[in-house]
């Protein structure tokens, strides 16, 4: 790599386009880079494997965000979260003696999960360096999470709870750009005023930062708190950063629309997507024209589809046992399309001649563990991060069959057999959903919309707007999720975003109390907000119209660093 006359670059002007086309991480004709964060490889690759090789090119990937200082002195915790070599990294090795091709293994293998960014959090910059040597050669960029707004983060002084200590954030920055031999670039939250975010994004840049993404959130912004980001703070800093500064626009990516959207409204490089991705991998991905839907494609009568569940999964899986577990995947009978003759009651005996069965249910217990006998856990990072994503990638098949929930949840880290099981338990299902829609001629999937409580609303208010029935609160539908969930909601068999209630559904429902002294300080900026705007702006304004994603239960989780699937950003 060209890391000399990148750093020239960097130094002239550490942020630019011309910086990007020159890593090779910019390319013209694909217009904007498309970012996905957050994900362990194989998540990485799953994502990457619905790209056409071009369209690869122009999709740079993130790791989960690391805990600097573990990673530079616990070799356990390496090798549990970068794995780019067969053997464990113990010690720091040149960007510019290139590894042996049969020594590297998954994290940042060119020939699999390349451009990569590696990102850590950190608040010492003599530890973030140390860290950030071992994975330089591995990788394109190291990225600073300075957005993690989450309790440890506050208690280990991280993230976003740098954002006081300016001078710190300078300090890390600037010691890895003189310092380290890949960029360094960063990532933060909005702060309370765009001209406050203004100068704090002109520091991180001053430092050396190569480039810079901003989710569209503030800091408290978090759980049901979570709202919409504000795409018009990222579209000020566009306008008074130099041209060529390259910022990464992050927030309210739900669907592969929302991508040229964001570009759009932003005036950003490129976009980043966390939760989006993990409900869909393909959410970067062109669907496939009409009649080319093939067997991992679904359409239904009104034009609209996914990519079914059944296929994605399996995907995910042939790429654990490919490149994970390095052995073959069982052998696979085609996916089921309506077109194909009925199946024979033998064909639906699974591939070892059984009947299909839901482990835990039918099967016998399991000889229980002998008393002093350790089952050696899995350390591998794309073991243990699956039956996250499996919840996520399968969230409303599961939510309709709670035998294939049940079974999901009993399936362990490292039990490869468990995950094919469900797999089975999702083929079987989602033929079944889909033949039942040919055969009701879509009916079967309206009366699930019928029953669903956000879509309810959604039609109430087309009803309302004819002027027929009830006349819904114009302002209270505005500042609902229903809009959102009946454009992106889809039959249960396919892969869709979950859109999450807003904090004042979360308000309404229960779910998300306030303290008294946010219940002050809220009622005080809606009304001053409602004097100045007029009515129906206001909580947008203040509470957010959109659908983020953070676990409050995790949250309240009291660990030292970050765990996987934690909400960091
Ligand atoms: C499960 C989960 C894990 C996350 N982990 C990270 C992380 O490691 N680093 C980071 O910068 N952001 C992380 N984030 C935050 C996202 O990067 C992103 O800023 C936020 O979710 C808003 O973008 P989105 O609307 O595309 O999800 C995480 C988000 C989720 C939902």
């Amino acid at each position: 790599m060209a890391v000399n006359s990148m750093r020239v670059l960097a130094v002239q002007s550490s942020y630019s386009h011309q910086w990007l086309i020159n890593q090779s991480l910019f390319v013209p004709q694909s217009h904007h880079l498309l970012i996905l964060l957050i994900t362990p490889q194989a998540w990485r690759m799953l994502s990457r494997s619905f790209m056409t090789p071009d369209s690869n090119k122009s999709l740079l990937a993130y790791t989960p965000m690391l805990h600097a200082r573990m990673f530079s002195e616990t070799p356990k915790f390496r090798e549990a979260h970068f794995q780019p070599l067969h053997e464990p990294l113990i010690s720091h090795s040149s960007s510019s003696t290139p590894h042996e091709p049969s020594s590297l293994f998954l994290d940042g293998n060119p020939s699999l999960d390349r451009p990569l960014f590696v990102q850590f959090c950190a608040n010492d910059p003599g530890e973030l360096l140390h860290a950030a040597k071992y994975v330089s050669p591995f990788c394109d960029a190291v990225d600073l999470n300075l957005g993690c707004p989450q309790g440890i983060a506050r208690k280990g002084k991280y993230g976003a709870f740098l954002q006081e200590d300016q001078t710190l954030i300078y300090n890390l920055i600037n010691k890895l750009h003189n310092e380290l031999d890949v960029p360094i670039t960063a990532k933060i939250r909005i702060l309370d005023t765009r001209e406050k975010t203004l100068e704090y994004a002109q520091m991180v840049l001053k430092a050396g930062a190569s480039i810079l993404t901003v989710h569209g959130r503030t800091r408290e912004m978090k759980g049901h708190k979570t709202g919409l980001a504000d795409w018009s703070v990222l579209r000020y800093l566009r306008e008074n950063l130099p041209r060529d500064t390259v910022i990464f626009a992050n927030g309210n990516i739900l669907k592969r629309e929302d991508i040229d959207k964001c570009l759009e409204e932003t005036g950003a490089d490129g976009v980043m997507s966390a939760e989006g991705n993990l409900y869909d991998p393909a959410i970067f991905a062109e669907a496939p024209g009409k009649g080319m839907e093939g067997r991992e494609y679904w359409r239904g009568k009104d034009g609209e589809g996914g990519w079914r569940m059944d296929a994605v999964l399996r995907r995910y899986l042939d790429i654990i046992h490919t490149h994970v577990l390095r052995t073959s995947p069982p052998p696979r009978k085609p996916l089921y399309l309506p077109s194909d003759p009925i199946p024979a009651p033998a064909d639906e005996m699974n591939i070892n001649g059984k009947r299909e069965q839901e482990r835990g249910e039918e099967e016998p217990a399991k000889k229980k563990q002998k008393k002093g006998e350790k089952k050696e856990k899995t350390t591998s990072p794309n073991l243990i991060a699956m039956q996250a994503h499996c919840f996520k990638l399968l969230r409303a098949l599961v939510g309709k069959h709670t035998h294939i929930r049940d079974a999901l949840a009993r399936s362990r880290a490292g039990d490869v057999d468990a995950f094919e099981n469900v797999l089975q338990m999702v083929e079987k299902v989602v033929g079944e959903g889909i033949r039942e829609y040919i055969e009701t001629e879509g009916g079967s999937y309206e009366e699930e919309l019928e029953r669903d409580e956000r879509f309810k609303a959604a039609k109430a208010k087309e009803v309302s707007g004819k002027g027929i029935e009830k006349e819904l609160d114009k302002a209270e539908m505005d500042e609902s999720s229903v809009e959102t969930v009946k454009n992106c909601k889809r039959p249960w068999w396919v892969v869709q975003p979950y859109v999450r209630p807003l904090p004042k559904e979360a308000l309404q429902k229960g779910s998300l109390t306030l303290s008294k002294k946010e219940k002050a300080k809220l009622e005080s900026s809606v009304t001053a907000l409602k004097d100045e705007n007029g009515k129906g702006k206001v909580e947008k304004e203040i509470l957010g119209n959109g659908n983020g994603d953070v676990d409050e239960n995790r949250e309240r989780e009291i660990v030292e660093i970050p765990k996987e699937g934690l909400v960091c950003g």
